[in-house]
């Protein structure tokens, strides 16, 4: 199977290369990549002969429509992924979250080739931290941020194309995640290598905000799944029961890397921050018979500690220019 993986240099594009030359050792794999600041170009360099890799736009129809023509699947992980960006500038996610997805619907239109769009809990909303009630493939959508409601317009794109045009596409909507090779703007690996850097982690607010957090390659392998196994035109959400507190999150890293778990500082809130998010991925589970591998937490937070602490110069290089930029929007509250 030829397989175009959009935004394959980024923390989930790259992971689901990974794995898939692991898991499907026939797939060939084409990574179309814009190589924003997201994208670390040393991930795929171990697997550089392996791996074709073209620098480009998925906004882009030049580039994007050749690719298309001679794969038989595109997953599409290219995106403006982070909420505090979106909040400072939202063009660039208007741009390739709306137009870029647009532009690959167009051309797996033109080429009948099947799309799996990859997309994200954020689309529903939050929920109380009271609520019992968990986001279903029912929930209604209802963003919050620049970035969540380009990821909701763009699933509502891909919904009209399989609709109108007959496109053969998948939609999963993934909680969130955690694992190796995460830019360092996000919660894990910000407060991982602050305190690797001698920082005091960052806590947003008052801290109980709470993720649902799954592993990078649960999600990878429940993007296989729906792949395989998933019906056509249909969304699957992905989840792995994973509800943990932002502060229980940053005490539990602080412990892990010997620290007071107390060591840290509370900052002012993200504007329109969403409570808490969480996932019922039932459907998912009986339907298609998926199931996560890590149901522990704490070892696989471990495991993430292990992976930032011996690999400093993946990260170290942008660390101290996400933090100046943060500095700009942030003021310690403690
Ligand atoms: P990321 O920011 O780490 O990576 C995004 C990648 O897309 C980067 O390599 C970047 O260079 C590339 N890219 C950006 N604009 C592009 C463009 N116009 N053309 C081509 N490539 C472009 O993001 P991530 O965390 O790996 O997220 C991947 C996808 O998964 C996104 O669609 C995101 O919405 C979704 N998602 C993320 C999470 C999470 O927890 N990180 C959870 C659920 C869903
Ligand atoms: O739910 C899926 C989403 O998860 C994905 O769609 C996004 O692409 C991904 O970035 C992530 O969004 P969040 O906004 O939840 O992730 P982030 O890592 O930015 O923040 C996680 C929580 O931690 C959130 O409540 C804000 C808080 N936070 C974040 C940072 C960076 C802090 O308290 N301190 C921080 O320094």
């Amino acid at each position: 199977m030829r397989v175009l993986v959009t935004g394959g240099a980024g923390f989930i594009g790259a992971n689901f290369v990974l794995r898939t030359l692991e898991t499907r050792p026939d797939a060939q794999i084409t990574v179309l990549d814009k190589f924003t600041y997201a994208a670390n170009p040393h991930t795929l360099e171990p697997v550089a002969g392996r791996v074709t890799v073209v620098r480009g736009d998925i906004g882009d129809a030049a580039v994007v429509d050749p690719l298309v023509a001679e794969s038989d699947l595109v997953v599409n992980f290219a995106a403006e992924s982070h909420n505090d960006n979106s909040l400072r500038d939202p063009s660039s996610f208007v741009t390739t979250n709306l137009v870029g997805t647009y532009t690959l619907l167009e051309s797996v239109r033109r080429h009948d080739t099947r799309l799996h769009h990859i997309s994200t809990d954020e689309v529903y909303g939050d929920l109380a931290l009271d609520d019992p009630a968990r986001f279903t493939e029912e929930t209604a959508y209802n963003p919050s941020s620049p970035y969540s409601s380009t990821k909701a317009g763009s699933d509502l794109l891909v919904r009209a194309w399989v609709r109108s045009f007959g496109v053969r596409a998948t939609i999963s909507n993934c909680s969130n995640n955690y694992g190796p090779y995460q830019h360092v703007e996000k919660l894990i690996p910000r407060q991982i290598t602050n305190v690797l850097t001698g920082i005091r982690p960052k806590v947003y607010g008052d801290g109980r905000n709470v993720r649902d957090w799954i592993h990078v390659d649960d999600h990878n392998d429940a993007v296989w799944t729906i792949i395989e196994r998933g019906e056509l035109g249909e969304t699957y959400l992905i989840g792995a029961d994973g509800e943990v507190d932002n502060r229980t999150v940053v005490e539990t890293i602080l412990r892990q890397l010997g620290q007071p778990a107390d060591a840290f500082d509370f900052v002012t809130d993200r504007p329109g921050h969403d409570r808490r998010y969480a996932i019922d991925s039932t459907r998912l589970r009986t339907e298609l018979g998926w199931s996560p591998r890590y149901t522990d937490f704490d070892a696989g937070l471990a495991a993430t500690v292990d992976w930032y602490r011996n690999h400093r110069d993946w990260w170290e290089p942008v660390k101290a220019g996400v933090e100046a930029s943060y500095a700009t929007t942030q003021r310690v509250l403690n």
